[in-house]
């Protein structure tokens, strides 16, 4: 399991930090990066590079692996100490907390700073990547050098998302970015699924909810895995989160996702409130009047009967 490099990190220091630094740099070029190499990469020298390395593998923060070579690269905890000094040294973050939510691709942690943020890792890829590398001999790099890529990739597609989308469309601060993590405001609140409405919030929330992603529409984006875990209700109303796969409005495939999003949202609340929820939204009128900006409730799409 992946473990939080966030109690290590005080015992890092600048060197440590150049050689993971050297690391990753070599990883754009190969998997796995010559011990020979990794002087230059980290402007280090030699002598240096062997005992930095010695700590990083110590700490298991980078991996070693001897095939015709002997190579090092980072593992996502060495990845995750590159991105949380980094936000550490400009001061986005000052104090790490408490796991906040361990999901497939993400570990989300409370952290500090003025007031509590939250810190996003992504880890998309990394299962796959696995499953890939145990069919395949690891000299071929492509593959490998992916789940960073991927985990980078999908964090800066939230941060755009996050920075598009605040403050317009109910969703939480963006504070920061850097490689495969984001800072964000902390949002309070539960998780949909875990909640039990009163009848008379349910149609108003469920509104309000749709709304969102008509809002978020007009901004230029569908989020395309909206579901019942990735949204917060709490006393001021509803947040939206968890945006990697947002997809822009002008994608060929974007109405089909905002009609999916919109099939999702509908399908939960009809499941869970099915006195309350009419049984027969034409799902796909209602997602055409929030791509048109026309939505209001609905019940308008729907009979009740
Ligand atoms: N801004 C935030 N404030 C507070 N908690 C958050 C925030 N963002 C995420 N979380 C928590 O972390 C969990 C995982 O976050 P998110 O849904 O964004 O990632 P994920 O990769 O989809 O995880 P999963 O696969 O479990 O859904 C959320 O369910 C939520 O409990
Ligand atoms: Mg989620």
């Amino acid at each position: 399991m992946v473990q939080n490099v966030a109690g290590m990190l005080a015992e890092l220091e600048a060197e440590d930090f150049h050689l993971l630094s050297g690391v990753e740099q070599g990883m754009r070029f190969s998997e796995w990066v010559a011990r020979e190499k990794i002087p230059e990469f980290s402007r280090l020298t030699p002598e240096e590079v062997d005992y930095r390395l010695d700590r990083c593998l110590d700490r298991e923060l980078i991996e070693r692996k001897t095939i015709q070579y002997e190579g090092y690269r980072l593992k996502f905890e060495g990845y995750d100490a590159l991105a949380l000094h980094t936000f550490a040294e400009r001061e986005s973050i000052e104090g790490f907390g408490a796991p906040l939510g361990v999901g497939k691709e993400s570990d989300v942690y409370e952290v500090q700073s003025y007031k509590p943020l939250a810190l996003k890792y992504h880890r998309e890829g990394y299962t796959n990547f696995r499953e890939v590398m145990k069919e395949r001999d690891y000299t071929s790099d492509r593959e490998h050098v992916s789940w960073f890529y991927t985990a980078r990739k999908a964090a800066e597609r939230e941060y755009d998302a996050l920075e598009a989308l605040y403050p317009d469309v109910k969703v939480p601060r963006p504070i920061d970015h850097n490689r495969h993590a984001i800072v964000m405001e902390k949002i309070d609140g539960v998780e949909l699924s875990r909640t039990k409405l009163e009848d008379e919030q349910v149609v108003p929330i469920l509104d309000l909810i749709l709304a969102e992603m008509g809002d978020a529409y007009e901004k230029g984006y569908v989020h395309a895995d909206m579901s019942e875990y990735n949204v917060f209700v709490n006393t001021e109303g509803i947040t939206i989160f968890d945006w990697p796969q947002a997809t822009p409005t002008d994608h060929e495939n974007a109405d089909e996702f905002l009609e999916r999003d919109v099939d999702n949202v509908v399908g939960y609340f009809r499941r869970k409130y099915p006195r309350l929820v009419p049984d027969d939204v034409d799902t796909a009128a209602l997602a055409s009047a929030l791509a048109a900006g026309e939505f209001e409730t609905v019940r308008e799409y729907g009979s009740g009967e």
